[in-house]
C-alpha cells in the first residue's frame, strides 16, 4: 500500500463585499491608479467593514462555504489550524474563535504565525497529523484583515494589502495524491524590513506607540521585493528539481499574491507560461495568509485529479517556501 498522504479534498473561500478601488486610494493619499497598476498589478482590493468584525468572521464564511459544498456536519472536523497575521485578539488563538462560531465543537485548534508564508507553514504542519494517522479531517485556514493594521497615510505600503481568506480540508489518501513535498525556510534577520513595531511584548501598546503609528505594517518595500523575487523563484525551482518535474509536468503555479512582478519572475524561473499561473491580485490585492487558499477557491473547478500543482510564498520573517501537491479530485 502507498504511504498515506494528506490530500486537499475541498476548498472554501470568503471575501468581504466592500471593494476599495485604486481611485478611492487616490482620494486618500498622493497616488494614482496608473502607478499602482503598473508597479503591483492591483486594481482593487476587498475591505471588511463593520464594527466588531475580525479575521474570524471571514474565516467562518470560508468554512461554511466548504462545509456546505461537502454537505458536512461541522462536528466532523477534528483539528483546525489557522494561519493569520491579524488574529481577532492577541489571545486566545483565532482558530478557537472560529471553531466556536462555526460549530466545530469536536475540534481542537491553534494558530500559525508566519506572515505571508503562514498558509504553507500551516498546511505542512496539518499534513503531519494526517500522515501519522492521528486525524482524518483537518481544516487549514488562511485569513487576514490587513486593513486593521494598515496606515492609509503610508502610500508605499497600504496600496498593496486587502482582506479575505480561505480554507482547505485535508483527508488521508493512499493512492499517491495530496501533499507530496514541501520546502520551508525562515530567516529571522529579515524581520527588520517587514514587521509591526509595537503591540508585542518588546514594545507593548502605549499612548506614544499609538501616536507614532507603530501598530501598523512597517515595510521597506524595495528590500522585501528583492528577497521575495529571489527566494520565491529559487525555492519553486528547487522543489521542481527535487521532484524531477519539468515545466510541462506542472499544471498550475499558485503563487503568493504580493506583487504581480514577483509572480511573473517566479513563473519565468519555472519556465511556466502565464496561462498556468493563478493570478487574482488585480481584484483582491495582497491578503497575506489568504492569497493561496483564495486562488485555490477561485480555480477549484478548473483543477483536475492528478494535476501537479506548486504553491509558493514569501513573507515577513523572512519566511518562504514551496509545496508540491498532486491534486486529488475533479469538481463536478
Ligand atoms: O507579501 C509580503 C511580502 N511583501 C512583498 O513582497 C512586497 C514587496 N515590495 C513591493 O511590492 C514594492 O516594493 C512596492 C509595491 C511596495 C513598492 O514598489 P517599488 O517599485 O519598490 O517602489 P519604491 O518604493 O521603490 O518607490 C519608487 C517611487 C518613489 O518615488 P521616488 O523616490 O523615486 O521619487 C516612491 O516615493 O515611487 C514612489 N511611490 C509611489 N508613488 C505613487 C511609492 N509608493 C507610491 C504610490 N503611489 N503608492
Amino acid at each position: 500500500m502507498e504511504k498515506i498522504h494528506a490530500a486537499i479534498t475541498a476548498v472554501g473561500g470568503y471575501v468581504p463585499e466592500y471593494v476599495m478601488t485604486n481611485f478611492e486610494l487616490e482620494q486618500m493619499m498622493d497616488t494614482s491608479d496608473e502607478w499602482i497598476q503598473s508597479r503591483t498589478g492591483i486594481r482593487e482590493r476587498r475591505i471588511l467593514k463593520g464594527e466588531g468584525k475580525g479575521s474570524s468572521d471571514m474565516a467562518v464564511g470560508a468554512v461554511k462555504d466548504l462545509l456546505a459544498k461537502r454537505n458536512m456536519d461541522p462536528k466532523e472536523i477534528e483539528l483546525v489550524i489557522c494561519a493569520t497575521t491579524t488574529p481577532d485578539m492577541q489571545f486566545p488563538a483565532t482558530a478557537n474563535v472560529i471553531c466556536d462560531k462555526a460549530g466545530m465543537t469536536s475540534a481542537w485548534g491553534f494558530d500559525v504565525s508566519a506572515a505571508c508564508s503562514g498558509f504553507l507553514f500551516a498546511l505542512t504542519t496539518a499534513a503531519q497529523f494526517i500522515e501519522n494517522g492521528r486525524h482524518k479531517k483537518v481544516l487549514v485556514i488562511g485569513v487576514d484583515k490587513m486593513s486593521s493594521i494598515m496606515n492609509y497615510e503610508d502610500r508605499t505600503t497600504s496600496i498593496i494589502f486587502g482582506d479575505g481568506g480561505g480554507c482547505v480540508l485535508l483527508e488521508p489518501d493512499n493512492e499517491g495524491y495530496g501533499i507530496l513535498d514541501s520546502i520551508l525556510r525562515s530567516d529571522g534577520s529579515g524581520r527588520a524590513f517587514l514587521h509591526q513595531k509595537a503591540g508585542g511584548s518588546v514594545k507593548p501598546a502605549t499612548l506614544e506607540t499609538v501616536m507614532n503609528k507603530e501598530h501598523y505594517v512597517y515595510q521597506e518595500g524595495q528590500t522585501v521585493f528583492k528577497f521575495a523575487v529571489k527566494n520565491m523563484a529559487d525555492v519553486s525551482a528547487e522543489i521542481m528539481e527535487r521532484n524531477s518535474l519539468t515545466s510541462d509536468d506542472v499544471a498550475w503555479l499558485v503563487p503568493h499574491q504580493a506583487n504581480k512582478r514577483i509572480i511573473t519572475a517566479t513563473a519565468d524561473r519555472m519556465k511556466l507560461s502565464e496561462e498556468k499561473v493563478m493570478i487574482n491580485i488585480d481584484r483582491f490585492g495582497n491578503t497575506t495568509n489568504g492569497t493561496l487558499p483564495l486562488c485555490l477557491w477561485e480555480w477549484e473547478k478548473r483543477l483536475h485529479k492528478g494535476d501537479n500543482i506548486i504553491l509558493a510564498a514569501f513573507g515577513g520573517g523572512f519566511t518562504w517556501g514551496a509545496t508540491y501537491i498532486k491534486w486529488a479530485y475533479d469538481t463536478n
